[in-house]
């Protein structure tokens, strides 16, 4: 079945690979980690997830480098954040052992789905933690299920590496102001459902959201966080309702090493017509250049990629961040784990 995995074509998705982990929390504590090879969970019907959305993901990835040894990209960044997404939602934390050595056992099962050195694809990792026990009150489950799938994985956005266009959207919001916009549980993802169809359907690769408050300031692009490029300048939105991505504060700190001043702020939408370069960041999307963004309701349109390319800015940010992740350009943040 590997033979037939054709490496550089993957799409961003799932594929069924030989196992996953899975740890139980019962009776107040974690059990063993268990390796299973069913696709399939059994639930209690009256779950918290299935009902009250208690459930949290993380999404991370696993390279392989030159030397054939296989990297991990700050693992403890999303094992702090899903600690996060639990206390958010009243959840069980998962603590750093577990879900490290849940980590390293879920790839060393799958070591052959770790796409090769030099493919453009890697090996993404979907920890997932859902409230298992049963409820019929609004509350918290009594008992929780973690488990971490893997499925090798090309870019997000089809495109790779090539400007995308996007559109704003002023029909829904993501997230509220003091909801749970800042962490990563599905309900935040079931209220972009509709806004990413028509954004699709639309022909668009995705759909920026505004601020949900004052639709002024620009939060996130979809499963992704946003920036631009004016005066080396690297800018990103600061804003308590979007997921703080591990992938944008590595490009703040990528960005101060190679000569970039940075500004983490707020970003109105009008600021948008200034930008020399823009783009979308996160695990998934790692940074998908943005040629144009549409704000259709006020008939604006801004373009930022020359003949359809990324811009200079974008292109350095981008290899630095895979040069570090597959080792080809020295750790020396020490991001990365030998695995
Ligand atoms: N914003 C949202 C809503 C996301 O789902 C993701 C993906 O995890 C990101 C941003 C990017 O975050 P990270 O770089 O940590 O993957
Ligand atoms: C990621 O970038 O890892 C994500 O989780 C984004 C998306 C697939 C939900």
């Amino acid at each position: 079945m590997i033979e037939n995995i054709n490496w550089g074509e993957l799409p961003f998705g799932y594929m069924k690979t030989n196992y996953n982990v899975r740890c139980y929390y019962k009776n107040g504590k974690w059990g063993a980690l268990e390796i299973s090879s069913s696709e399939y969970i059994n639930i209690h019907m009256a779950a918290t997830s299935l009902h009250y959305g208690q459930e949290a993901f993380e999404g991370m990835k696993a390279f392989k480098g030159k030397d054939g040894k296989v990297r991990l990209f700050r693992w403890e960044e999303n094992a702090k954040r899903m600690r996060k997404s639990a206390v958010g939602i009243r959840m069980a934390e998962v603590p750093n052992e577990l879900f490290i050595d849940a980590v390293k056992k879920v790839i060393e099962l799958n070591s052959e789905f770790v796409p090769p050195y030099g493919s453009g694809a890697s090996l993404y990792l979907r920890p997932l933690l859902i409230g298992s026990g049963p409820q019929v009150g609004v509350k918290p489950a009594n008992e929780y299920l973690f488990m971490i799938f893997v499925s090798p994985v090309g870019p997000y956005f089809k495109e790779g590496f090539k400007p995308v266009d996007m559109m704003i959207t002023r029909d829904f919001d993501r997230a509220a102001p003091l909801g749970t916009g800042s962490i990563k549980v599905g309900g935040n993802y079931a209220a972009s459902l509709n806004t990413l169809h028509e954004a699709h359907e639309k022909g668009f690769a995705s759909a920026i959201f505004l601020d949900a408050k004052e639709k002024k300031y620009i939060d996130e692009c979809g499963p992704a966080n946003f920036f631009g490029i004016k005066n080396n300048t690297y800018i990103t939105p600061k804003s308590d309702s979007i997921l703080p991505s591990i992938t944008n504060m590595s490009l703040l700190t990528i960005a101060e090493d190679i000569g970039l001043k940075t500004e983490r702020r707020q970003v109105e939408a009008k600021e948008l017509e200034t930008f020399e370069e823009a783009g979308a960041c996160g695990t998934a999307a790692v940074i998908s250049p943005i040629n144009s963004i549409i704000d259709a309701s006020i008939g604006k349109t801004y373009t930022y990629s020359k003949d359809g390319k990324p811009g200079p800015i974008s292109t350095k940010l981008y290899e630095t961040l895979q040069g570090i992740q597959t080792g080809d350009i020295e750790d020396k943040f020490g991001w990365v784990e030998l695995i």
